[in-house]
């Protein structure tokens, strides 16, 4: 492993609980080194070797946080390693559905409770639960002035991450096109009445979720109480969107691309758009969010001029509004993808509607990274009391 290396004696009890756990049967620690954010240990066993990670700030651990971990042991040498996540907190709902969806031989992760530590995955009871309790649905608008950069594809798979956290999902689809309405119903058509689709849980004790696309007349809180998610996709022409619900938003999400003849006037129409939120909903967290992101390392130098030019021209913007902010993209971001960009072709080939989510070599890179992105979404919203807004 790259990191400097020290072998030294366990410290805190926390290893020594790690320990107390492997050395019965058959581990022995042979290298211990620690960088500002954990204490890292290597175990041993025959040819087998288990990469501990002690996570050390009191905070669940993200699907992003988790995605690095496993990463770097894919990037180990050694295929006998696999990966042990040790936080005190314990983790996120989505880095939990991202490790299960993922069913990763390799690693394992325990938590912390009540002073003892309990394994969460793979898991010999349900995790505990993690969730809030439930007051309303988040509301999630996915807006943007701009036209084609990604608010259908991003509202649909948001909302599929979500499900696949075990959320029941609501898709309002604003857009007189009606896209979300053709792309989730059986026959390709607008004009089905509820469309509807059943995502499985991750873990097959537990029963699937549901997205429905409803029209926003349609929509009512009252009408559908296990709803936890409401994600709305708006039109680009911002007097289309109800003004009721764009005051409801907890979060809007705007995707944004990162290519030099767009980048100027992304920024300018970010700003407005962030301008036209603001001037109906007042708390709303205001979060914009890379799409279509060549990850390839080539392009790496390229992304990272871009970025640093969009976030200069935005700098003024977040100078006046301390809820708006650009995701960075090591956080979240959406990658290109071939799945994204034929999403819909079910719609041509006339088959049942379905999710990019499909695996290619154990993998989905668009689930992973809206896992990511419901992650981050939820970690940065302040469910605020709604005095301005009514129900709808
Ligand atoms: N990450 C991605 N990778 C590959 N293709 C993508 C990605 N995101 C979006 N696309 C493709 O870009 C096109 C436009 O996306 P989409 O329809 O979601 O944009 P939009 O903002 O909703 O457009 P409109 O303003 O027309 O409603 C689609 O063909 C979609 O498949
Ligand atoms: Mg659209």
């Amino acid at each position: 492993m790259k990191e400097t290396k020290h072998a030294s004696e366990p410290k805190s009890t926390l290893i020594a609980q790690v320990l107390a756990l492997f050395e019965p049967i058959g581990y022995d620690l042979i290298e211990q080194w620690e960088d500002a954010r954990s204490i890292n240990l290597t175990l041993h066993r025959k040819a087998k070797h288990i990469w501990v990670r002690v996570r050390k700030k009191d905070e669940k651990v993200s699907a992003e946080q988790l995605d690095k971990f496993l990463l770097a042991i894919e990037q180990q040498e050694d295929r006998a390693l696999s990966g042990c996540f040790v936080s005190l907190a314990g983790f996120t709902k989505a880095a939990l559905t991202q490790v299960q969806r993922d069913a990763s031989e390799r690693l394992m992760l325990l938590s912390h409770h009540k002073g003892k530590l309990e394994s969460v995955y793979p898991y010999q009871q349900q995790p505990s639960s993690v969730e809030k309790p439930k007051q309303r649905p988040l509301y999630i608008g996915v807006f943007t002035a701009k036209g084609g950069v990604g608010k259908t594809t991003i509202a649909g798979h948001l909302a599929g991450a979500f499900a696949l956290m075990g959320e029941s999902v609501v898709l309002l689809d604003c857009d007189p096109d009606k896209n979300l309405r053709k792309l989730f119903s059986q026959d390709g058509q607008a004009s089905d009445a509820q469309p509807t689709m059943l995502v499985p849980a991750v873990n097959r004790h537990e029963a699937g979720a549901l997205i429905r696309v409803l029209d926003p007349e349609q929509w009512r809180e009252s009408k559908f109480p296990e709803v936890g998610i409401v994600i709305v996709d708006c039109s680009p022409v911002m007097s289309e969107n109800s003004a009721k619900l764009v005051k409801r938003f907890d979060i809007c999400v705007m995707p944004t691309t990162l290519n030099p003849l767009g980048i100027a006037k992304h920024a300018d129409v970010m700003t407005r758009t962030f301008a036209h939120i603001r001037a109906l909903n007042q708390t709303a967290q205001l979060m914009a969010v890379i799409n279509n992101y060549d990850a390839s390392k080539d392009a790496q130098k390229r992304n990272d001029v871009l970025l640093a030019y969009l976030q200069s021209s935005l700098a003024d913007y977040f100078k006046t509004d301390h809820n708006a902010q650009l995701i960075p993209p090591d956080k979240a971001k959406i990658r290109h993808s071939n799945a994204l960009q034929y999403w819909g072709y079910h719609i041509i080939e006339k088959s049942a509607p379905q999710l990019a989510f499909k695996e290619t070599a154990g993998r989905s890179y668009p689930r992973s990274d809206f896992l990511q992105l419901a992650d981050y979404l939820e970690a940065h919203v302040t469910l605020m009391p709604m005095i301005s807004a009514a129900e709808v």
